[in-house]
């Protein structure tokens, strides 16, 4: 089974055309989208997948950060996107959505969902030419000291040096509207992905799971000469999905998306694949 795996387009429509005339994607089995191809536009984000409906074999789609993003008042409207709207237009554009339920296509197991982000891979000890960090409140912390609520209110304050205060946030903090914290999405995320995992375990003869946020330290850029880039790090993923991923000897490959810097990699037995880019990118993976 040959599967073309896409992340990250961010509404650039041109990838869609680099696939669907690419001649080494004519022999696919499986399209596999790892999410934020939107801004949290529902009907965009249902054009777009539309348009790859000349391909005529599987296609998957699992959620992004991007996907749920929303403008509303409305402290749930993410939830809402993300349980009820984008698996209605998923189902409109010819795609099943991972994130409402598995899928076995031949004898090859497909779970997934967004995944989401516990701090588990913050920078423990930030670069030392710039050692303090102010958290929003302006209580001063240095990098192991910033705590979990800091990283919660997604939004820093810090010294480029010591004269040039800067500000930097992640753009989840408002527009990912989920009416709870990242933790307990967090575990909302794991068990459905346990209890997907737990139902077709026994009929699949094996299993790819995908998420958009990335499962493995292993996987996780790093670039301690940024500020910003390195205080985005605790919202990369979850070393939890991995360890619930690592329960799994069916699980043999494992593919997530989000942080635009693409590679293969194996971990703990399973070939890893993250296939989000700055640029146009279609990552070819063969399943045996
Ligand atoms: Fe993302």
């Amino acid at each position: 089974m040959r599967i073309a795996a896409i992340s990250d387009i961010h509404r650039n429509k041109s990838l869609v055309k680099l696939f669907t005339d690419s001649p080494k994607c004519q022999d696919v089995d499986v399209l596999l989208i790892c999410g934020d191809i939107s801004n949290g536009n529902i009907p965009e984000l249902e054009e777009i997948l539309s348009s790859f409906s000349d391909f005529n074999g599987e296609k998957l789609f699992v959620t992004g950060n991007h996907d749920i993003w929303s403008n509303s008042e409305d402290a749930n409207a993410s939830m809402v996107k993300y349980e009820h709207d984008i698996p209605i237009a998923c189902e409109n554009a010819g795609f099943h959505c991972l994130d409402n339920s598995p899928k076995i296509i031949g004898d090859i197991g497909f779970v997934g969902n967004i995944g989401w982000y516990d701090y588990s891979f913050k920078v423990l000890c930030g670069s030392t030419s710039q050692p303090l960090h102010f958290s929003e409140n302006r209580i001063v912390r240095r990098w192991e000291e910033l705590n979990d609520d800091d990283y919660q209110q997604k939004m820093f304050l810090f010294m480029k040096d010591k004269s040039d205060p800067s500000t930097t946030f992640w753009g989840d903090k408002l527009y990912a509207k989920l009416g709870c914290s990242d933790k307990e999405f967090l575990e909302r995320t794991l068990a459905k992905l346990k209890s997907d995992i737990e139902q077709i375990n026994r009929y699949a003869k094996s299993i790819v799971a995908v998420t958009h946020h990335i499962p493995y330290e292993a996987i996780v850029p790093r670039r301690d000469d940024d500020v910003s880039y390195s205080l985005c790090n605790a919202y990369m993923g979850s070393k939890r999905i991995g360890e619930l991923f690592d329960k799994y000897e069916k699980i043999r490959t494992v593919i997530c998306g989000h942080s635009h810097t693409p590679g293969s990699f194996q971990i703990n037995g399973k070939n890893c694949f993250n296939v989000s880019s700055e640029n146009s990118y279609i990552k070819l993976i063969d399943i045996k």
